[in-house]
């Protein structure tokens, strides 16, 4: 697949239209960090809450919010200050620092490198003769180096703090309150969104790879000796397109496409939570705009997982700007989690069985990042379409997904169409629209700017509004209109978002000639 320059011509929209640019720009970026701007906010609240709506609220599971800043013990504790790192090598002219495995990947275009291990890392950067991308220099031999930001919590500095490299954490330590709330029951799970930190050696590719993220991500508990999810059987028909590990293992590039409960019966996924949550997973992907095709799950080798699972597959989609990219991770943490805070704290966190015998709850996660989440939505959606007059940029989101859902336009600046306007604008308002009030420029060009920030429905108030009361709806994927009349504009925009057929709001007028 062609990766085009689509990748420069988003980030110049995302840049120009206030979706997001690099932070900290008037004192010259620092890579790996991201400023949303109006419409890019409102695009990823929509897909945290297409989320929330997926994996949350259907399901009645609890959400929690936890600081950012964390004492170095739970770190300690989990694992991560000893494990949460990348293999590092620095220009022994320039002194830059580089991702090993990541300049071995972009020179011999093999994959997943860091599974391969240290030693396999410094013996490919000699073999492949590579040498610092930016001045040619000679790099210095690979060492594992931490990728938490360290910080001290209060003045004297005798108490390190690290910025959470996972939301995980916090419904861990938290286990035992949520659990008490949950009235002593499991299966049960607690979610959470918020920022991350990863100090990450060497970002690249923008919003692919951030210092500062936000996850979404929630942990099920459940006890070990009655793993059954009581609603596989809403996912259980739904196909999904699997690398097992053991495909994995053999170079086996094209998935195997099988349904989430074949998967789970012939224990290619080990666990009917973890299954039922691929199926979620890739429903929700749907509901971005990504179709079943351009999605599958490759497994981690044992040697690539992280430290806490014991089976990881990595919900991965076809982009066009950067191949096969991870999403999420669906992992199978087992009882590594509350088993290390139990050691780390001494705090008892295993619950009572009702024939009297205790046990640690085991714990499926679905991890998935909305930065990256957001960028795929943007490049699924886009399209540049040839009038023969101009090349316009047109991103196509699901209706309900886009930043703005309904512009409000007057088509001129004078003879009260602007205050007509506004009291159009009132009833969309109303509805609960996220709606935009746009009177700048001429109508082809309103039109044009909301096909880029991809606002699906233009309203136009006209003479013939002021007259007689119609409205002229224009619709961003056809480019078609259609005439309604004011008050039945809040049918009409029911209508629409619920999806029905543009066509069939009202008599079409002649297509405009954009
Ligand atoms: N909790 C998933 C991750 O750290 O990637």
């Amino acid at each position: 697949m062609s990766t085009g320059n689509i990748y420069e011509s988003i980030t110049e929209v995302a840049k120009r239209r206030g979706f997001f640019w690099p932070s900290f720009e008037i004192y010259g970026n620092i890579a790996g960090f991201t400023t949303y701007g109006d419409v890019g906010v409102k695009l990823k609240r929509n897909i945290e809450a297409l989320w929330r709506e997926n994996f949350v609220r259907r399901q009645g599971f609890f959400e929690i919010e936890d600081p950012i800043v964390n004492s170095g013990k739970v770190f300690e504790a989990s694992g991560h200050l000893a494990n949460f790192k990348e293999h590092a090598t620095t220009c022994s002219q320039c002194g830059r620092g580089f991702r090993a495995d990541h300049l071995i990947e972009e020179k011999t275009q093999m994959e997943h490198v860091e599974a391969q291990g240290g030693d396999a890392i410094k013996r490919l950067l000699v073999e492949n003769n590579i040498k610092c991308p930016v001045c040619g220099g000679t790099l210095k031999e690979p060492t594992l180096v931490l990728t938490m930001f360290q910080t001290q919590i209060g003045a004297t500095g005798a108490e390190v703090g690290y910025m959470r490299p996972e939301a995980a954490q916090g419904m861990c330590t938290n286990f035992k309150r949520c659990y008490q709330a949950n009235r002593e029951r499991v299966p049960f799970a607690i979610s959470q969104q918020g920022k991350v930190m990863r100090n990450e050696v060497s970002p690249r590719r923008g919003m692919h790879r951030l210092r500062e993220f936000t996850i979404m991500e929630l942990e099920l508990f459940f006890d070990p000796q009655n793993p059954a999810c009581h609603w596989l059987k809403d996912v259980e028909s739904e196909t999904v397109r699997l690398i097992t590990e053991d495909m994995e293992e053999k170079g086996v590039k094209e998935p195997v496409e099988v349904t989430v409960r074949e998967a789970v019966d012939k224990k290619l996924i080990l666990t009917e939570w973890q299954g039922y949550f691929m199926g979620v997973g890739k429903r929700f992907m749907q509901s971005l705009g990504v179709p079943p095709e351009r999605q599958q799950f490759r497994a981690h080798l044992p040697q690539e997982r992280s430290h806490y699972s014991s089976q990881t597959f990595d919900h991965e989609v076809q982009t066009r700007s950067w191949g096969w990219i991870e999403v999420a991770g669906h992992a199978n943490r087992t009882d590594y989690d509350l088993n290390a805070h139990q050691k780390g704290s001494g705090v008892d966190m295993s619950v009572l069985r009702k024939d009297g015998t205790r046990f640690i709850p085991h714990v499926i996660e679905p991890s998935y990042g909305l930065d990256r989440l957001t960028f795929v939505a943007m490049e699924t959606a886009w399209e540049q379409r040839d009038t023969g007059k101009e090349k316009r940029n047109i991103l196509h989101f699901p209706r309900s997904l886009a930043p703005y859902q309904v512009s409000v336009q007057p088509l001129v600046t004078k003879d009260g169409l602007p205050e007509k306007a506004m009291t159009v604008y009132d009833i969309v308002l109303n509805g609960g629209y996220r709606a935009i009030f746009d009177d700048g420029g001429s109508i082809g060009r309103r039109y044009a700017r909301q096909d880029e920030v991809g606002t699906p429905l233009a309203v136009t108030i006209d003479y013939t509004t002021m007259e007689k009361g119609i409205l002229t709806l224009r619709d961003r994927d056809s480019w078609e209109q259609v005439n309604v009349h004011v008050d039945e504009l809040p049918e009409k925009l029911h209508a629409y978002f619920r999806g029905d057929e543009f066509r069939s709001l009202g008599p079409l007028l002649q297509r405009s000639g954009e």
